[in-house]
């Protein structure tokens, strides 16, 4: 049997990461995989996260199953981070899921269930890995332009035209903030400009949102995902905690349908818990318990807030310092769209010939498609990557 198996290509963003381990070289820059690192390269467990992490140690009395949806409480404090108080509580279906790729697995998943024919629009480019599970699951998928590679913003006409194929039904799939990987955001007018049209063609939206605190802030960043689920009838969002609580192996997400149809939440409820059964049954808690903690207690939520603020400000002052350094070596602006960008990561718009000689001749790891993660940058290695882009002629 196993000999009728296909080899399957890796994953291109984590054989970055092993490359990366396997370079002998002493000085070596890894902005590939989007992991959050300090300016001494190491990923720290969060404050607030260590804490709450002893008081479940001491509080934890038993390992048996928690509930298929996971914690409802979990759900609660994951539904107040990102929708706040924008929609009725009861107007949500929620399950835990390990990791926002699980959340993300489980609604395409739903869609499929609820509407085999639908078609999912996802941005050009969009995270590799949606493209890789929509196609694992056989569901139709349509790019619409997003970036215009020329000025490192948005391509919102573009996008427009695109997204007026859309038919009734389909499902259009958006990064909530801190677009991977182009760090190139939608504002909150555009947004609007893009809720009017999905309503109009009865459209769904999908959110994806991994980042939520890396742009602007927890609240800022929520913005566009708040407006979509009080403005259309459906919303699907699938949340990452991996990432704002950095538990990325404890595989800690969530997915939520919101309904503005209460009367649907309970059906979406039933569907979404069968999923969690028929693929992994219990979700994992252990990394959702520690979310909850830090959540509900005021003292570690404030803590984790400052951290997570601390975090978003260091990237965004290395977001300037690249592009003041690009300034002043190339002689012009144009790299100014990296300060410009949100979140962990940049698309560049070098050719993967200029990125592939890049990681040769100076041992600068990013993705193939020029993606960087700006939290792998610190003051020394700035200076480093703007001379390497340069002399590749970028
Ligand atoms: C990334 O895009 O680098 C992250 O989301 C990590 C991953 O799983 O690819």
């Amino acid at each position: 049997m196993l000999n009728a198996l296909n080899e399957q290509s890796p994953d291109k963003i984590l054989m970055l990461m092993q490359a990366f381990k396997e370079d002998p070289r002493p000085v070596k820059i890894d902005l590939g995989v989007g992991v959050y690192k300090n300016a001494n390269g190491q990923t720290p467990i969060m404050r607030a996260v260590k804490k709450a992490e002893q008081q479940w140690w001491e509080e934890e009395t038993s390992k048996s199953y928690v509930n298929l949806a996971g914690d409802p409480e979990f759900s609660d404090m994951m539904i107040g981070l990102i929708l706040g108080s924008s929609v009725a509580r009861n107007s949500v279906a929620a399950i835990a899921t390990p990791g926002g790729t699980g959340a993300l697995r489980q609604a395409f998943e739903l869609i499929q269930m609820a509407s085999p024919e639908a078609k999912v629009f996802v941005s050009d480019p969009t995270w590799p890995n949606h493209l890789s599970i929509l196609r694992h699951l056989g569901i139709e998928t349509v790019s619409y332009r997003y970036f215009d590679s020329a000025t490192g913003a948005v391509n919102f006409d573009g996008m427009m035209q695109d997204l007026a194929k859309v038919s009734k039904g389909d499902v259009v799939l958006l990064h909530g903030c801190c677009h991977n990987p182009t760090g190139a955001n939608l504002n909150l007018t555009e947004w609007q400009t893009v809720v009017d049209l999905l309503n109009e063609i009865g459209a769904v939206p999908m959110i994806d949102i991994a980042y939520q605190g890396f742009g602007d802030g927890l609240e800022a960043d929520a913005k566009g995902t708040r407006l979509v689920a009080t403005s259309c009838p459906e919303t699907l969002i699938a949340a990452s905690c991996s990432k704002n609580f950095g538990i990325y192996r404890e595989r800690t997400g969530i997915l939520m349908a919101v309904s503005q149809d209460s009367s649907l939440r309970n059906l979406a409820q039933s569907n979404m818990t069968h999923l969690n059964r028929q693929n992994y049954s219990f979700p994992p808690d252990h990394g959702a318990r520690l979310v909850t903690h830090v959540l509900r207690d005021d003292d570690l939520r404030a803590d984790w807030q400052a951290e997570l603020d601390d975090i978003r400000n260091g990237m965004l002052t290395l977001r300037q310092q690249l592009a003041d350094e690009l300034q002043r070596l190339s002689g012009s602006n144009r790299f100014g769209f990296i300060a410009q960008h949100r979140g962990m990561f940049s698309r560049l718009g070098l050719s993967s010939a200029q990125v592939e000689q890049i990681r040769a001749d100076h041992a600068i790891y990013m993705v193939g498609d020029s993606r960087i993660n700006i939290a792998g940058l610190n003051d020394e290695s700035v200076p480093l990557l703007a001379d390497a882009m340069i002399k590749v002629g970028a």
